[in-house]
């Protein structure tokens, strides 16, 4: 399997990522999406929505504001304790998070590292909102979009007459300040996240949150992950947040080089039943229960998140199912699980076999001879109209032979390339090249879409 050396190699050689503000030596935690990075992504999120909103008949979806309120992160509990414990090393003053560094690791000034007692760390970024930089004017990038969710609950209720169960789906940039970002995109300062929130009825949230496992482990297996490749991790309960009644983390093996396979698998989405921790916390009149059975009074909440159970006559807090997934996680795993390297007639080729429905080009029309004016206006027009007609990211390339066009779009994962070439001119018939199989098959123009929708899907 390929490790993410190879692949952060790609990213950067073909335009799919790289290092944020690269022009001034890079900023840590941050990446830039290039031109097939911004597509992949997009699709991932878009797969994603239209699984969990469209194809379902009892979710909404929402898009709230980065900059939030700092009463929101008050009362979540994320201002007292979403932090991770940091030391320093006192003789080369690097920083690190305890659980992350090894206290008999070479430091580089000598011998090994001296390592102050840890510390929490807020990893919240904090900022000033208006022209006068001072406390009470400060307000903080999300750390998450679950906390959007739980405070709009009930406009959307109110506005939709939802009735539970139902739930809320969120795409949007997180922040956290991590000590040590590091592993590519894996762990950043700034990313995506694809949220929901399932709001049901107390009682039922153990056999909502089995369904969602399911329902979220089955996305990723669908969309081309190979099984052997995602684990399902229940956490035990002594790893559990202490608002958790469970969890369950989707974990995928983003370091196969490493010595110990449990170590080859890491976090992509967890799945938890936060009961109705997140919504007692918000609600007008409650409270947030703090780890240490501390109790902070909600005084400032407007309005009540209950919901009226016309069954019993009686407002109650719904309980919460929340799938939690990272999005530039997600299109790591898609991107390691699809690379191969091949050896085919002519040598070696990289192909990336994305499920095309994430496949950041669909078509790729080529001419086989790139002086011949027929042959150059045929194939534009092809691919223009294949464009406008289908609404798929269609591109025509001339910049090379044929054998290097083909090696090119196996390498970004474009699931089908059309070459014209003379008889085309004369038979009105095209070559139809598929990535994975390589086998060619000849089709007629008027014909095309038809026969790409087939193959293409849901795209
Ligand atoms: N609302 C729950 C929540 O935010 P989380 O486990 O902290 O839970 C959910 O985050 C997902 O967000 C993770 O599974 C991961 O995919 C992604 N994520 C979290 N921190 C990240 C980081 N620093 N860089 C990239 N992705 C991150």
């Amino acid at each position: 399997m390929v490790d993410l050396e190879k692949i952060i190699s790609l990213c950067k050689r073909r335009g799919f990522i790289f290092q944020g503000s690269d022009q001034y030596g890079g900023l840590q935690g941050t990446w830039d999406y290039g031109p097939l990075g911004v597509e992949l992504k997009n699709n991932v999120k878009r797969a994603w929505w239209r699984r969990v909103v469209y194809e379902r008949d009892d979710m909404e979806g929402l898009d709230c504001a980065i900059l939030m309120n700092r009463l929101v992160f008050k009362y979540s509990g994320h201002e007292d304790t979403f932090s991770d414990p940091m030391v320093d090393c006192r003789k080369c003053k690097k920083r690190f998070r305890a659980d992350q560094v090894d206290p008999n690791e070479k430091c580089p000034e000598g011998d090994k590292h001296d390592l102050t007692e840890p510390r929490p760390f807020n990893l919240m970024f904090k900022t000033t909102c208006g022209p006068v930089a001072d406390d009470n004017n400060a307000a903080y990038l999300r750390p998450e979009t679950a906390q959007g969710i739980f405070i709009n609950f009930k406009n959307v209720l109110d506005s939709t007459n939802r009735k539970l169960p139902f739930g809320i789906a969120q795409i949007g940039k997180s922040y956290r300040n991590e000590i040590t970002p590091r592993n590519f995109i894996f762990r950043v300062r700034e990313f995506e996240q694809m949220e929901i929130e399932f709001f049901v009825k107390p009682g039922t949230d153990e056999e909502w949150h089995r369904k969602w496992v399911e329902s979220r482990y089955n996305w990723y297996t669908e969309l081309g992950i190979k099984p052997e490749n995602l684990r399902k991790y229940e956490q035990k309960k002594e790893e559990l947040a202490h608002y958790a009644k469970a969890t369950v983390d989707l974990l995928y093996r983003f370091f196969p080089e490493r010595e110990d396979e449990n170590k080859q698998f890491d976090e992509v989405e967890g799945i938890a039943n936060r009961t109705d921790f997140d919504l007692t916390c918000h609600t007008k009149g409650g409270k947030l229960v703090l780890a240490d059975g501390r109790e902070i009074p909600n005084l400032h909440a407007v309005t009540k998140l209950t919901y009226f159970d016309h069954e019993t006559n009686q407002h109650l807090l719904p309980y919460v199912v929340e799938p939690s997934a990272g999005v530039d996680r997600a299109t790591l795993a898609f991107l390691m699980d699809s690379y191969f390297e091949e050896t085919v007639n002519d040598g070696q080729r990289i192909v990336l076999r994305l499920h095309p429905e994430l496949a950041p080009i669909k078509v790729a029309v080529l001419p086989l001879k790139k002086n011949h004016e027929g042959i150059r206006n045929t194939a534009m027009a092809i691919k223009n109209n294949l464009m406008k007609k289908s609404g798929w990211r269609t591109v025509y390339d001339d910049t090379a032979g044929i054998g290097k066009l083909y090696r090119r779009q196996d390498e970004i994962g474009t699931p089908f390339c059309v070459t014209v070439d003379f008889d085309t001119l004369d038979d009105q018939s095209v070559t139809v090249r598929d990535r994975d199989t390589m086998a060619q098959e000849r089709v007629k123009i008027d014909a095309l879409q038809e026969y790409l929708a087939g193959k293409l899907g849901n795209c």
